[in-house]
């Protein structure tokens, strides 16, 4: 491969063998699932926008399953959340646009229940035939959703002879239908569960090295116990963001009126001198793309991080820390990416995100491992036409973030062990 400069650059050494198994629950494959009644946790929490999916990844991410259900004659009751209705029907927060566009997915017809647990649905689910797929209305209609209330948990096991939890990116919840409902089937995971837990585990367990966390978005409270994990792993952290105005605050700078979490700045300064401590390179900023406010109208420039003025607010890292995240992406045998370098969405300040995820795409291609997790990440792949240039795309952002500050997820804790 020649780089832009022409310069030949060297692959890197292919892929280690895979490691062994490092999912150790039982999946769809242990299971009989003949004619059987597959309650199947699915997270279908996905964008609407008028009346319409906006982004089906969820949905898409999901269809091994309900594909490999089908094929071997499983009758598949599909259950999911929407938004946050707090336990109250919220017609804006109904299924039937998720149901549609499953439908178009999968080439055949859906049925979508307008209840998910009542005599109705009984009633509908006992004339399934195998290979029949049905969607329950969206779970968190019912209050004893998010309190795993035992009774409601039964209600909708009830339904099945099998559960399936195939929603990573809800399984750091322990509510009824994720955890509870467990308690009274044989629980067995499905392929994107069992998916995201292997990508993740492998970059925690065995990354190669030099292992890059990249970290921006908005907020550190969001990432602290994955931060400090890091601090015990990776080689290298380059930040962005919203976040890297806390940690430039820390270090004693002015930051106008970017954003920043006050309540974390004992916090920031804490992490960059473990960082030293442990010798982590922590790297922060050197410049910065600053306006006077969040629009693709108003005047925009790169300044030195000490020379933010007054008044104004830092929107995306600047071009000499583009080069400088870029040549340290360079390096890196394994990456992980969770949150933006600034405000992608706007023309003036998406050329930090863009740079970075050309960096890692470029470095996948040489043979990088790399995982992009959380939403805002993903969309600005998609954005950039990137997203299959990477290695693996998480669907869960707190669900990614928790497993890689090595916490159990409840959703997963509840499956059959293999093993
Ligand atoms: C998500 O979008 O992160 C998951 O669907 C979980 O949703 P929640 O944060 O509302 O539980």
């Amino acid at each position: 491969m020649v780089d832009e400069s022409g310069s030949p650059e060297p692959l890197l050494e292919p892929p280690e063998a895979e490691e062994e198994n490092l999912f150790n629950k039982k999946t769809v494959r242990d299971i009989d699932i003949n004619n059987k009644r597959v309650l199947v946790r699915v997270d279908f929490n996905v964008p609407l926008s008028q009346g319409r999916v906006e982004d089906d990844t969820r949905i898409r991410a999901a269809l091994p399953t309900i594909n490999y259900l089908r094929r071997h004659q499983a009758k598949v009751i599909l259950v999911t959340h929407l938004g946050r209705p707090k336990g109250r029907i919220d017609d804006r927060l109904r299924l039937d646009a998720v149901a549609e566009r499953l439908s178009e997915m999968l080439d055949s017809p859906v049925i979508k229940l307008d209840k998910t647990v009542t005599d109705e649905v009984t009633a509908a689910v006992s004339r399934m035939l195998p290979g029949d797929v049905i969607l329950l209305e969206n779970v968190r209609f019912n209050p004893g959703e998010l309190t795993n209330d035992p009774v409601f948990a039964r209600k909708l096991a009830d339904l099945a002879d099998v559960f399936v939890n195939d929603a990573f990116g809800t399984s750091h919840r322990a509510h009824a239908s994720v955890v509870g409902v467990a308690n009274y089937l044989p629980a067995v995971s499905g392929f994107l569960l069992e998916a995201e837990i292997t990508h993740l585990t492998k970059i925690i367990q065995a990354p190669r090295r030099p292992f890059l966390a990249i970290l921006g978005g908005n907020k550190i409270s969001d990432k602290i116990g994955v931060i400090e994990r890091f601090l015990d792993n990776v080689d290298s952290i380059l930040t962005g963001g919203g976040m890297c105005f806390t940690f430039l605050k820390a270090k004693g700078l002015s930051i106008g009126k970017s954003l920043v979490e006050i309540e974390q700045l004992e916090t920031a300064k804490n992490i960059l001198k473990k960082a030293e401590e442990k010798g982590v390179s922590f790297y922060i900023p050197s410049d910065i793309i600053v306006a006077e406010e969040i629009s693709g109208e108003t005047e925009s420039k790169a300044v030195t991080v000490d020379k933010i003025p007054d008044g104004w607010m830092g929107l995306d890292i600047g071009p000499r820390t583009i080069d400088v995240y870029r040549q340290v992406i360079t390096r890196a045998k394994t990456i992980f990416w969770n949150g933006p370098m600034g405000v992608f969405e706007i023309k003036n300040f998406a050329q930090g995100t863009i740079q970075i995820s050309e960096a890692i795409a470029k470095q996948t291609q040489r043979g990088a491992l790399s995982i992009v997790g959380g939403g805002d990440s993903d969309a600005a792949l998609k954005k950039f036409g990137l997203e299959d240039e990477v290695s693996f795309v998480s669907t869960g952002g707190g669900a990614s973030l928790r497993v890689l500050e090595g916490l159990a997820l409840p959703g997963m804790e509840a499956l059959a062990d293999k093993f």
